[in-house]
């Protein structure tokens, strides 16, 4: 089996390797795998393929990432965008050839995936538990920097427990609950006793604090989503004071998403800032921060026009209808009247053209749950389908990446 090609010298890249080869071998297989059997679109015009289809508009994910890299130059926190929006080690590798500082991924299995692509420095931004999957982080860790954010002592033991036995280190964040109540300790006291705890455990190395304040993130009211994050960073800047005057200095501060990265990128405790939506930008991250595109849509075909109601084949099993529904991207001011599972319905009146048979693409109510469902991405430029871009791993099965 021929290894992907990978493309060398870009900063916190290297060639793809493997602390558990069968693995790896596992997942090129895959990758070669889905790349054959979407071969047939390349050449293609985005309007042309078997729907419903994922398309990825590489020039406009280009601008997005470009753009980002651009404003953030200009902040004192260096993004570490999450993959577990895009799960693709070559959008990995574009964003980090932009600046970014390594990736943070929501799974194990993103995280292997990504460290076996080649990435040397990955953040699960959530905790792990269960015993394969701590097991199969220490042997990942093996590969180059893995950190890990956890809230709990008993955790803390098993990661450090797992790693000595894969003969390995991992890294941790302690995470802060900054207001969302999803994860985190809930005080600087629990922050201090659990950093205690990590110091005499050999098989780990505390790095910092990650508080995700992920409850700022959709405030409609600018002015609001500033004053709740600046509350939310100074709450995990007390946390970080209290750490220091127990002995434990944070080298890193993580934060942040596409929703708030230029309000908590500019906070001066904030070292890393976690933001993934902003490279594709689905409707409900679109109205919340300016100057990004749409880079991420779904083909579907028109297989039904009943006067001023048209009928789509990407129903809520191909897009993601979470938080806001989709739209049409030639007609964005129709609204849909519902998503079933295999159709997608608009209201429209006489100026739609669209008939049985034609094609139209959507713009995704949430990226991460369509990316999801889907094998590859057509990856387009300039309007024709240049590449297929395999998607894994996906949905909640680890296929196999914990074996070994
Ligand atoms: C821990 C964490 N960090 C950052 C993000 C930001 O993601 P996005 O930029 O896609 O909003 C999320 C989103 O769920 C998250 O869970």
């Amino acid at each position: 089996m021929t290894l992907p090609e990978v493309a060398v010298g870009f900063r916190r890249f290297s060639a793809p390797r493997s602390a558990n080869p069968e693995v790896m071998s596992m997942v090129a297989q895959l990758e070669a795998y889905v790349r054959n059997a979407y071969r047939s679109a390349i050449g293609r015009s985005r309007r042309e393929l078997v729907t419903p289809a994922l398309i990825l508009d590489l020039d406009a994910a280009r601008r997005n990432i470009q753009f980002m890299a651009r404003r953030l130059s200009g902040m004192k926190a260096k993004l570490r965008p999450h993959v577990k929006v895009q799960k693709s080690a070559e959008l990995a590798r574009l964003q980090i050839e932009a600046g970014a500082i390594g990736v943070c991924t929501a799974t194990v299995w993103e995280a292997i995936v990504m460290s076996q692509s080649g990435i040397e420095d990955v953040l699960i931004a959530n905790q792990v538990g269960g015993k394969e999957k701590i097991k199969a982080l220490a042997t990942a860790a093996k590969n180059g920097r893995m950190s890990v954010a956890i809230d709990d002592v008993q955790n803390a033991r098993d990661l450090s427990d797992a790693a000595r036995a894969a003969g390995s280190r991992l890294e941790v964040l302690i995470e802060v609950d900054v207001g969302m109540g999803r994860g985190g300790v809930r005080s600087a006291e629990e922050g201090a006793s659990l950093a205690q705890h990590i110091s005499k455990l050999p098989g780990l190395k505390l790095r910092g604090v990650q508080g995700y304040e992920g409850h700022c993130m959709s405030e409609p009211d600018r002015a609001v989503r500033i004053e709740k994050a600046r509350a939310a960073m100074d709450y995990l800047g007390n946390v970080v004071d209290r750490l220091a005057e127990a002995g434990f200095a944070c080298e890193v501060v993580s934060s942040g998403g596409t929703g708030t990265y230029d309000i908590t990128g500019n906070n001066s405790r904030v070292t890393e800032i976690q933001a993934g939506s902003y490279v594709f930008m689905d409707n409900f991250h679109g109205n919340l921060v300016p100057g990004f595109s749409q880079a991420l849509t779904v083909l579907g075909t028109v297989v039904a026009r009943h006067g001023n109601t048209v009928v789509l084949d990407p129903g809520r099993k191909s897009i993601g209808i979470d938080f806001v529904l989709p739209t049409m991207l030639d007609y964005p001011f129709y609204r849909a009247r519902y998503f079933a599972e295999e159709h997608a319905l608009f209201d429209v009146d006489e100026r739609c053209l669209l008939k049985l048979g034609d094609t139209a693409e959507l713009i995704p109510g949430y990226a991460p749950s369509t990316v999801n469902l889907y094998d590859a991405y057509h990856v387009v430029e300039n309007g024709t389908v240049v590449d297929i871009w395999p998607i894994i791993p996906r949905g909640p099965g680890h296929i196999g990446i914990l074996a070994g």
